[in-house]
């Protein structure tokens, strides 16, 4: 990892513990991470790992200045994270929130308006270090906290910062929800191999094998994927006939547009709730 940095992570469940496995993997020092979390059974996971953890923030801050201080708690949960921690840190901490709807404004409401504030969205694959995280900063953020929190989110996948945060709602519909969409698509692809007739553990692996393999060929290809696809649909071929189901006026592409719109427009909502 590039830059270093003490870390106060406060919420150590899905997502909390896929970050700190992807920093330990990056080359993090479990000293340099300190977890505060209410439940025993977390904490075990976290104490295994070598980072120190506990329920309270104060014991956590006791001997401890954190450079960052990474909110992984559920939406509905900030309230009182804020509370407990925005007392104990220095005015020079960076709070990195990945908690989805919570906009810099409602942030800032509980820490002050000078605050360094980043709002992060990851997804899911960031368990396995594959996942997409967009994150946009506030005006008090230095150049050095960008550079921290891009490290600590590259640590469990790729990373893109926005320059305005209106564009959080849209990145929420496409990356944030996006993998449930694959998750359906290799569901679809499985059960119409099912109805052809193939054995339903053979459909589900030619459905996830496809779709994983499909996608990490697009990521490394020399080519965009619309010229990937024209590459393996030869004319009056097999490809074909699929693609003429899936492009014709109410296929997919309307449908996925219509979609990811309506995912969008929820974040918009939830966001202003
Ligand atoms: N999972 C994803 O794929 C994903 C994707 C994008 C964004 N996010 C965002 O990431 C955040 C965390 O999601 P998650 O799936 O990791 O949730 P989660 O598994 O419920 O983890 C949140 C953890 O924080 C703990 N907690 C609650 N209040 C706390 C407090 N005041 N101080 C310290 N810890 C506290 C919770 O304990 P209790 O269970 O005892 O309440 C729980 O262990 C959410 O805001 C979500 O919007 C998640």
């Amino acid at each position: 990892m590039s830059t270093d940095g003490q870390i106060l992570l406060v919420g150590f469940g899905n997502m909390g513990q896929a970050l700190v496995r992807g920093w330990l993997n990056n080359g993090r020092a479990a000293a340099s991470v300190r977890v505060v979390e209410p439940a025993a059974s977390a904490r075990d996971i976290a104490r295994r790992l070598g980072v120190f953890a506990n329920e309270s923030v104060a014991v956590a801050l006791a001997d401890f200045r954190p450079d960052v201080v990474v909110l992984a708690v559920k939406p509905n949960q900030i309230g009182s994270a804020l509370a407990e921690c925005s007392t104990k840190v220095d005015a020079t901490t960076v709070w990195l929130s990945i908690a989805a709807g919570k906009t810099i404004t409602a942030l800032s409401e509980g820490l002050g308006a000078k605050a360094a504030i980043v709002r992060a969205m990851p997804n899911t694959p960031a368990a396995i270090g594959k996942g997409m995280t967009a994150l946009v900063a506030n005006a008090g953020v230095t150049a050095d906290q960008r550079t921290l929190c891009t490290d600590l989110m590259a640590a469990v996948g790729a990373v893109a910062w926005l320059d305005d945060e209106r564009h959080m709602d849209a990145v929420t519909a496409v990356s944030g929800s996006g993998p449930a969409y694959v998750f359906l698509l290799i569901e679809c692809l499985e059960r119409a191999a099912i109805d052809l007739g193939l054995a339903p553990a053979l459909a589900r692996q030619l459905a996830l094998a496809t779709v994983s393999g499909a996608a990490a060929y697009a990521a490394v290809a020399d080519a965009a994927p619309a010229e990937l696809r024209r590459r393996v649909t030869s004319p009056n071929g097999t490809t074909q006939a699929a693609l003429e189901v899936l492009m014709a006026d109410d296929g997919l592409s309307g449908l996925m547009t219509r979609a990811v719109r309506a995912a969008a427009e929820r974040s918009e909502q939830l966001s202003a709730a």
